[in-house]
C-alpha cells in the first residue's frame, strides 16, 4: 500500500544490515590472516565500494549463499592497487580506507562521486600526515586524495576535537600498522563499533571513559583473530520505520535484531521523551554489540522537545527522520548544534528546512540549530523535494507523506541504494 496521511505502520520487520559494522567487518577481518564469514552484510553501495576498496588491496573475498567469506592479509601487507578506488558516495569508505593505507608502504588514488568530491577529508589526512603519509587533496581540502603510505608510521598521541567516529577509526586502522602504543583522545562520545571489532578480534586494545573524554590505547603486539560475524540491524535503517510508527497513533510495530549500540540510539531516547512508546522486549549481547527487538504501540500524538548540542553525535544520521516527527509533534523542537551536519551526503541542515518549508511546515535554522514549529494538523504537501541524491533526506520526506494532505514528489528515488536498497519493498509491506 502507498505510503500516505491514511497509514500507519505495522508487523514484524527486520532492518538490513548495519551500514557501519559491514564497513568495518570487511576491512577489519580483510586484516586477520585466514578465512573470516559474515552473514546479513549489508548488500548496499556504499558497503560494496568498501568491498571492491579491500579486493583491490589484496584481499580475497567471495560470496558463498548468504554469507561472504572473506581471506584476510595481514597488516601491512596491502597490495599496491592497480587503479584508482571509487568510493561512490561513500565518506564512511574513503575516510576508514584512508587511514588503512596511510601506514602502509603503497600509493593509491582515492576517488568519490560528485557529492563526496566536495566533502571535507583534511579533518582526517591532517591526522595521518603526522605519522608519515604524503597525502594530496583537491584545493587542499577534498577527494581525489593521493596517498603515498608510509612502512614505517610513527606512534603518536592524537586529540580528536570534531566529534566524528570516521576520524577516530581512520586513526586506529592506521594503528593497526604502527609499530608502539598509538592513543587517542575523543572529547564526545562517537560510534565505536571498531573498539569493539577489534576486541572480539582478540586485539591489543584498551578503552577507557571519564565524564568528560574518551580514552583509546592500542598496541599491534597481537594479531587480530578471524572472525564469524552476523551483522545485526542497522538502527539508522530502522529509524524511518520506528519514527514512523511514533508519528501515527494506531500503529503497532515490532523490531527485530536491532543494533542497540548506546552510541546508535540517540534517536530512540529523543523519540520516548516525545512520547514514542517504544519498548525493549529482548537484548543479547554478540561480540561485543547490543542487539534487541523492541516494540513500538503508539497511542498518542508526539509532543515537542530540545535536543542538546552534545547529544547530536549519538543520532547525528537521524536528524533528519526526527525533523519529520518533529512537524508533527505539539510544540517548537529545536535541534541544537548542527554544524556537523552540513558536511554530510549533502548540506542536510537546509535541505531539511528548504523541504519542511516546502511541505507546509514553519521552520528557521539560527546559528547550526534548527527550529520546527510542529503541530497534529496535516501538512499541505504536493512539494517537490530537493533531495540533491542524498538518501537520509529522500527516505525521511518519503516517510513525510504520512502527515501530508497531498503526497510529495520525489524525483529519481535511486540514491537509496547507497544504504537501503529495499525501502521501497520494506516499507509498502508495512504501511497499513
Ligand atoms: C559513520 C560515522 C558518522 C555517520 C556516518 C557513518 C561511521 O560520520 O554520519 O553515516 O560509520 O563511522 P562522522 O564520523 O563524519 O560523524
Amino acid at each position: 500500500m502507498p505510503l500516505n496521511k491514511r497509514s500507519s505502520i505495522k508487523g514484524t520487520y527486520y532492518p538490513p544490515g548495519d551500514k557501519s559494522i559491514s564497513h568495518r567487518i570487511l576491512i577489519l577481518a580483510g586484516q586477520a590472516i585466514g578465512k573470516s564469514e559474515i552473514y546479513n552484510l549489508l548488500e548496499g553501495e556504499d558497503v560494496f565500494n568498501t568491498l571492491k576498496a579491500m579486493k583491490l588491496l589484496g584481499v580475497k573475498i567471495k560470496k558463498e549463499g548468504n554469507k561472504y567469506i572473506i581471506f584476510g592479509i595481514p597488516p601491512g601487507a596491502l597490495f599496491q592497487p592497480n587503479k584508482k578506488i571509487d568510493f561512490g558516495n561513500s565518506g564512511t569508505g574513503i575516510r576508514l580506507i584512508t587511514g588503512l593505507i596511510s601506514s602502509n608502504n603503497i600509493k593509491a588514488t582515492l576517488v568519490g562521486d560528485r557529492s563526496l568530491s566536495k566533502r571535507p577529508m583534511k579533518r582526517v589526512t591532517e591526522h595521518l600526515v603526522r605519522i608519515g603519509a604524503t597525502i594530496k587533496l583537491n584545493k587542499n581540502l577534498f577527494p581525489p586524495i593521493s596517498l603515498n603510505g608510509t612502512g614505517n608510521a610513527v606512534p603518536l598521541s592524537f586529540e580528536i576535537i570534531i566529534p566524528s567516529a570516521q576520524i577516530k577509526s581512520a586513526i586506529m586502522l592506521s594503528a593497526l600498522n604502527t609499530n608502539g602504543t598509538v592513543k587517542i583522545k575523543e572529547f564526545k562520545t562517537t560510534r565505536n563499533h571498531t573498539e569493539n571489532m577489534l576486541k572480539s578480534m582478540g586485539y591489543n586494545i584498551k578503552v577507557k571513559e571519564s565524564s568528560k573524554f574518551r580514552f583509546i590505547e592500542m598496541k599491534n603486539n597481537k594479531n587480530l583473530r578471524v572472525i564469524n560475524y552476523k551483522v545485526p540491524g542497522d538502527p539508522s535503517s530502522a529509524a524511518f520505520f520506528i519514527s514512523a510508527a511514533c508519528l501515527k497513533p494506531g500503529s503497532n510495530l515490532v523490531v527485530k535484531n536491532i543494533l542497540f549500540n548506546k552510541t546508535r540510539i540517540g534517536f530512540i531516547k529523543t523519540l520516548k521523551k516525545m512520547g514514542g512508546n517504544i519498548k525493549l522486549i529482548g537484548k543479547r549481547k554478540v561480540h561485543n554489540e547490543l542487539i534487541a527487538d523492541i516494540k513500538i504501540e503508539q497511542k498518542r500524538n508526539l509532543k515537542s522537545i530540545t535536543l542538546k548540542s552534545k547529544d547530536v553525535p549519538l543520532q547525528v544520521d537521524e536528524i533528519p527522520i526526527l525533523s519529520i516527527a518533529a512537524s508533527f509533534a505539539k510544540g517548537l523542537t529545536i535541534f541544537k548544534g548542527l554544524k556537523e551536519l552540513t558536511v554530510k551526503e549533502s548540506n542536510r541542515l537546509k535541505l531539511i528546512h528548504e523541504n519542511l518549508i516546502k511541505i507546509g511546515v514553519k521552520s528557521k535554522i539560527r546559528n547550526y540549530d534548527l527550529y520546527v514549529y510542529g503541530n497534529h494538523y496535516l501538512k499541505k504537501g504536493n512539494a517537490i523535494i530537493k533531495h540533491n541524491e542524498d538518501h537520509r533526506i529522500l527516505m525521511s520526506f518519503f516517510i513525510a507523506n504520512m502527515i501530508c494532505k497531498k503526497n510529495n514528489i520525489i524525483k529519481d528515488k535511486s540514491c537509496v541504494k547507497t544504504s537501503y536498497p529495499t525501502f521501497f519493498q520494506d516499507i509498502s509491506k508495512f504501511s497499513n
